[in-house]
């Protein structure tokens, strides 16, 4: 078990540039061994610091197609770094946002004159224009609006209401962007786009189901569902049917599957898990969470790889 006060050595902060070193807590030690690329989108249940245990326990994918069914904010694919996925999850901005990086439509250029401009409008206004600019995002639809609210918002979560409005309140900083952050977020995209550049890596819209159907023997299908028991209001319902219904296609795709999933915290064990998974290689990492900025407050949880073969 990893000591809770072990701090990063010079060497190990080395392997991370500063933009990431916001994304991986001093305790992960395991994590400053690699060098994590970190995505411009933010989610709750963002996988950056299990990357490694990830990229450790899977291997290396050569062959066939890399599936991710919740791609996400794309921090597992873009780690992984395929030559051949297909990306998809049911958040449309976000898929939006990828493909249009992909088709070099949104680049750094234009992600840094869309945040400078509106940055500076949110600096002089504050809360009234994230406010106004959360309304025209519920419009327009716009990727560009999404990254902008998604880096100015509470803790960088993403969360729709019933109706599909994005609802997510304002961190209260209203001098968000400042140079230095744009010019952080403008590196991820930068960053990303070189990963994707050459590979044959389609971004789809998609309910998962759909996403299963594309898989053959030898493909992957990573999966990193909403967390059952957990708060899943930023992308609508997670029922139990849904999540056994999953167990089912994980089993019967012919190809490999890689289930992501919380397996135990101090005062509870995810019973899902023992029901629907037990079949499959179980490989565990702990990590540590921040309830508010206390360090009394900071709780061990057990993630758990569950694989195929
Ligand atoms: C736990 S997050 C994935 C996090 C991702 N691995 C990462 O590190 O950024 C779950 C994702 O599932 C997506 N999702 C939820 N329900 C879905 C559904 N029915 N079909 C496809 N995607 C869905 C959400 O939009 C969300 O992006």
């Amino acid at each position: 078990m990893k000591s809770k006060n072990k701090q990063l050595s010079s060497m190990q902060l080395e392997l991370f540039s500063k933009e990431e070193i916001d994304y991986v807590e001093s305790d992960d030690i395991d994590s400053i061994q690699y060098s994590v690329i970190v995505p411009p989108i933010k989610c709750q249940g963002i996988k950056t610091k299990l990357v490694p245990f990830i990229k450790k326990t899977v291997g290396r994918h050569e062959e066939g197609v890399w599936i991710e069914p919740f791609v996400g904010t794309g921090v597992v694919a873009f780690n992984m770094a395929p030559q051949k996925a297909i990306l998809a999850d049911k958040n449309q901005y976000i898929i939006s946002f990828y493909q249009k990086i992909q088709s070099g439509i949104i680049t750094p250029s234009v992600v840094r004159q869309f945040l400078e401009h509106h940055g500076n409008l949110l600096e002089q206004y504050g809360k009234k224009y994230y406010l106004e600019m959360r309304d025209n995002f519920n419009q327009n639809g716009d990727p560009l609006y999404f990254l902008f609210l998604n880096r100015s918002d509470f803790n960088g979560m993403i969360r729709f209401n019933r109706h599909g409005e994005f609802n997510v309140p304002f961190c209260q900083k209203a001098d968000r962007f400042s140079k230095a952050y744009i010019t952080k977020i403008c590196n991820q995209v930068a960053n990303i786009a070189s990963i994707m550049s050459g590979k044959e890596w389609v971004f789809i819209c998609s309910n998962w189901q759909d996403i299963f159907s594309y898989a053959t023997e030898n493909d992957y299908i990573y999966i990193d569902p909403p967390y059952i028991g957990r708060d899943t209001s930023y992308v609508g319902e997670w029922p139990e049917e849904e999540a056994i219904q999953l167990s089912k296609f994980a089993h019967e795709t012919p190809a490999n599957v890689c289930l992501s999933m919380w397996k135990e915290n101090e005062f509870r064990k995810n019973e899902h898990l023992y029901k629907y998974w037990s079949d499959f290689k179980w490989f565990e990492q702990e990590h540590f969470y921040h309830i508010g900025a206390k360090e009394v407050n900071r709780h061990p949880m057990i993630e758990l790889l569950a694989i195929k073969r």
